[in-house]
């Protein structure tokens, strides 16, 4: 296996991988990146763009044009996922999204029992536009809720009223959507426990089959970041977001969801979030659309990441700005950090000698379940998910 290409290495003129490529042999998905948003959250350092920052005119024919030359390259058996993400994919129109996804449909075939997710903000959906959503094939919705308290969502900047994601996720159900997901994040500052605790109570309420909840990551460059230099916030608390954790695992377990991936929980097995998955156990994926990045046949690459960079690019060539073949040492790495953070855990068989050591280590100190490591697979415990970031240290070191 070659080694990694410099970030940013040179792209043939044929594209960022050779024409031919076997493709989804451990399932293959489209990712469909839509960098746009009405106002940007300031906690979010996503790639996306308010209305005076980029246009969105043109951007489905751009996208068309980068589907056509991915399909001169690769012919997957089928797509298994598509996931269409931002951004804020709900700002386009649902007969836009269901044109990109019909040519992706035309172009490889999407399964028959294909999971089609959008993400949603609250705000930016409605009766009408989630049964169009789901006529044009969408099947799953994600919406970003991340709190049900009026104060947190000021600190972190959200456009929605409290009830709004509730009521979205009521409706997505109502329009027929088999699948419906919440996020939540919780340690804001300001945020007290009974503020998360009514945030759990308010996803239970609205009945959803998978709950993502993330701990606040305060990114550099964000307004957030820049108020907590100031001192005009305080910074997340680690021993605040590990009780916030539990109140989730608690009120969720107890609901009849259980975790599947340290920060995501689904009601049974059908729930789980297929792409992702796709994600962390080493499938293949296509990323569309500015900034997305892809991997296909142990080749990674991304896109250019400002929608007018994008627009020129695919204009006339390939909007792929740099792209690395992982040596099998960054493989296994990756495989080990992204794994063991799943319920189904990593096979035993996948460390070498340190890292089985350090594996048995760990479960006599608790972060890692005795029973299944005896049986082969490394699995966290509730407190091994706490320090989920450690033990993964410990393992490849
Ligand atoms: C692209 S957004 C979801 C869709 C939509 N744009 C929205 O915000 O409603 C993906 C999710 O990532 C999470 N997220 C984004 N920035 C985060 C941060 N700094 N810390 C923790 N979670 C974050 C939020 O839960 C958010 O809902
Ligand atoms: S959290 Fe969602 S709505 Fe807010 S800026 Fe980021 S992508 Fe846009």
């Amino acid at each position: 296996m070659p080694g990694a290409l410099p970030p940013g290495a040179p792209i043939p003129a044929t594209g960022p991988i050779t024409p031919g490529t076997p493709a989804g042999e451990r399932g293959f998905g489209v990712y469909l990146h839509v960098p746009f948003c009405a106002s940007r959250c300031g906690y979010c350092d996503f790639n996306t763009y308010t209305p005076d920052e980029a246009g969105r005119d043109g951007y489905v024919d751009q996208v068309l044009a980068e589907l056509r030359r991915a399909a001169s390259v690769v012919t997957p058996r089928r797509v298994d996922t598509v996931f269409v993400g931002g951004g804020t994919p709900t700002l386009l129109a649902p007969g836009e999204l269901g044109k990109m996804l019909a040519a992706i449909d035309r172009t490889w075939g999407l399964a028959a029992d294909a999971e089609v997710t959008t993400e949603a903000n609250p705000e930016s959906v409605d009766p009408v536009s989630l049964r169009e959503l789901r006529a044009a094939g969408f099947n799953r919705i994600s919406l970003g809720m991340q709190s049900a308290a009026p104060h947190v969502l000021r600190v972190l900047e959200r456009r929605h009223t409290p009830g709004r994601a509730v009521e979205a996720a009521v409706e997505a159900r109502a329009a027929g959507f088999d699948h419906v997901n919440l996020d939540l994040i919780y340690g804001t500052p300001g945020e007290r426990p009974e503020d998360f605790a009514a945030s759990l109570d308010a996803v239970l309420t609205a009945g959803v089959d998978h709950v993502s909840a993330y701990a606040l990551i305060v990114e550099d460059g964000t307004r957030l970041a820049a108020s907590m230099r100031r001192g005009v916030l305080p910074y997340p608390d680690d021993d605040v977001a590990a009780d916030r954790y539990l109140a989730a695992e608690n009120a969720l377990t107890g609901a009849g969801l259980s975790w599947y991936e340290v920060s995501n929980w689904a009601r049974d097995d059908a729930a789980r979030c297929r792409h992702n998955l796709l994600y962390w156990t080493g499938g293949d994926w296509w990323g569309l659309g500015p900034g997305a990045h892809s991997h296909v046949g142990g080749v990674r690459w991304w896109n250019v990441r400002h929608p007018n960079a994008y627009a020129a690019a695919v204009a006339d060539g390939w909007p792929a700005a740099g792209r690395e073949v992982l040596t099998d040492d960054e493989r296994h790495t990756e495989d080990v950090l992204l794994r063991v953070r799943l319920r189904d855990g990593l096979p035993l068989s996948h460390l070498d000698a340190a890292g089985r050591a350090a594996a048995a280590r760990l479960s006599r100190d608790g972060l890692l379940d005795p029973g299944t490591l005896e049986a082969g697979r490394v699995v966290l415990t509730l407190r091994g998910r706490l320090l989920a970031d450690g033990v993964v240290r410990e393992l490849l070191t």
